[in-house]
C-alpha cells in the first residue's frame, strides 16, 4: 500500500469508529456472567488494592487503552493525551500499529509518547505480518524508537481479508512470533484485533512459549465492520457476511486463562462492570478502545480520564460488593453463567457450571 494510503485509512478507522456504526451486531457474552452480591462484605472500600502485574510491570488498577492510532497529526494528539491519562491513573497505554512508522519514518514522533508518559506501561504494535518481513534487530530498534515495555503483535486475517489491498497470505505467523520470543528481549503480546483467539488458539500459542495474550475479541469494535464500510464490490459482500465473525470476548478469555496465558480482555467492554466480568472470568487486565476514543472525541483528554476513573472506581465497588480485597479473588467468588455463554463453554469443554467455573490460571 502506498505512503498516502496507509495515512488515508488510519484517518478512515478513527472516523469510522467514532461517528461510524461499526459495532458487532452480537454481545461479548460478558452479559451472561452475574457476580453475586455480598451484602456482608466486612471491608472498608480502602482496603480493596486494585494493584496488578501485567508482561512483568506494575500497574495500579488492572485496565489497559487498548492500541488505536499513529501516522497522521490526529492520531499523535490522541496518542499524547490518552497516553497522558494512562500514566496519571497508573495504566498500561497500547500505540496503534506502528506499520507507518515502517513505512513513512518522518511519522515516528506521531507515536512518542514518553515525553507526556515517562512511567506508563507502554505498548509497542506491530502486525504478525509486518514483523515477518522484519529483522529481529528491526523490530527492536521500533520498539526502542518510542520506548516500548512490551510489544503487542496483532493478528487480524478477518480484518485483512475484507480490507481492499489486504493481506492474503497467513502463512509463517508461529514462526515469526517464534524468532521474536527467542530474539527480543521485551515481552511479546499476542493480541488479536476483534475476532478473538480460540481456545485451541490458545493453546498453540502456550505451547510455543508465548505467555501474555490480548484476547481481541468479538462483541466490540468490528474490524471487518469496518473494513466493509471501506469496501465495494464483492469485497463489501464478504464483509457484510463476516461482519459478527469471531470469538466472543467471555469465551475467549476463558479459553486463554484456562491455557495458562496471562491475559487482557478488550472487544466490547462498556464500562466497569465488564472489566469486573472478564476479571472473574480469569483476565489479568482489561481494555477498551472505542469507547475512549469517543469521549476523547466529545469532550477531549478531560472526558477520557472521566470516563477511565469511573472504570477505575466501579471496578472497586464491585470488589466491595463481592467481598473481594483484590481483583484476582473475583475468580473464587460464586457467579452464574447465563447461556449462550454457558453453551459456548460447556461445547468447547470449559464448562463447569456456576461458582465451579474457575479458571486454572497461571
Ligand atoms: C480506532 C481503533 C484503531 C485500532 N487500531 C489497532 C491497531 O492498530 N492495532 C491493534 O492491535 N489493535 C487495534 N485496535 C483494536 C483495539 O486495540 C482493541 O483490541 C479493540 O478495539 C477493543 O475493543 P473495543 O474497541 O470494543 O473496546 C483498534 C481499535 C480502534 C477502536
Amino acid at each position: 500500500m502506498s505512503d498516502r494510503g496507509i495515512e488515508q485509512r488510519k484517518a478512515d478507522h478513527l472516523a469510522l469508529v467514532a461517528d461510524g456504526d461499526v459495532a458487532f451486531r452480537r454481545s461479548s457474552l460478558l452479559s451472561c456472567v452475574e457476580l453475586m452480591h455480598d451484602a456482608l462484605p466486612e471491608l472498608d472500600t480502602r482496603e480493596v488494592d486494585l494493584t496488578t502485574e501485567l508482561a512483568g510491570k506494575r500497574l495500579r488498577a488492572p485496565l489497559v487503552i487498548a492500541g488505536m492510532t499513529g501516522g497522521t497529526d490526529e492520531a499523535a494528539r490522541l496518542n499524547k493525551d490518552l497516553a497522558l491519562v494512562a500514566q496519571n491513573a497508573g495504566v498500561a497505554f497500547g500505540l496503534g500499529s506502528q506499520r507507518a512508522m515502517l513505512v513513512r519514518p518522518e511519522t515516528a514522533w506521531t507515536f512518542e509518547v514518553r515525553d507526556v508518559a515517562p512511567d506508563v506501561v507502554l505498548l509497542a504494535n506491530l502486525g504478525v505480518v509486518q514483523a515477518g518481513q522484519l529483522a529481529v534487530a528491526e523490530v527492536r530498534k521500533l520498539c526502542a524508537r518510542v520506548g516500548a515495555d512490551a510489544l503487542c503483535v496483532h493478528l487480524n486475517p478477518g480484518m485483512e481479508l475484507v480490507q481492499p489491498g489486504g493481506d492474503r497470505d497467513f502463512r509463517g505467523a508461529l514462526g515469526t512470533l517464534a524468532r521474536l520470543r527467542d530474539g527480543l528481549e521485551l515481552p511479546i503480546i499476542v493480541k488479536e484485533t476483534g475476532c478473538g483467539l480460540s481456545p485451541e488458539v490458545a493453546l498453540r500459542l502456550r505451547k510455543l512459549g508465548i505467555t501474555t495474550v490480548d484476547v481481541g475479541g468479538a462483541g466490540g469494535t468490528s474490524w471487518v465492520g469496518v473494513e466493509t464500510r471501506r469496501a465495494e464490490g464483492a469485497q463489501r459482500g464478504i464483509g457484510e457476511a463476516l461482519w459478527d465473525w469471531g470469538v466472543p470476548t467471555a469465551v475467549s478469555v476463558v479459553g486463554c486463562a484456562r491455557a495458562g496465558l496471562e491475559t487482557i480482555a478488550t472487544g466490547g467492554l462498556r464500562d466497569g462492570l465488564d472489566v469486573a466480568r472478564a476479571l472473574a472470568l480469569g483476565a489479568r487486565a482489561a481494555g477498551l478502545a472505542a469507547p475512549l476514543l469517543k469521549a476523547h472525541r466529545d469532550g477531549g483528554a478531560p472526558a477520557a480520564e472521566a470516563l477511565l476513573g469511573t472504570l477505575i472506581e466501579t471496578v472497586r465497588s464491585v470488589l466491595v460488593l463481592t467481598g473481594c480485597r483484590r481483583p484476582e479473588e473475583l475468580t473464587r467468588r460464586p457467579r452464574v453463567i447465563l447461556p449462550p455463554l454457558r453453551d459456548w463453554l460447556e461445547q468447547l469443554g470449559l464448562g463447569g457450571s456456576g461458582g465451579k467455573l474457575v479458571p486454572d490460571g497461571p
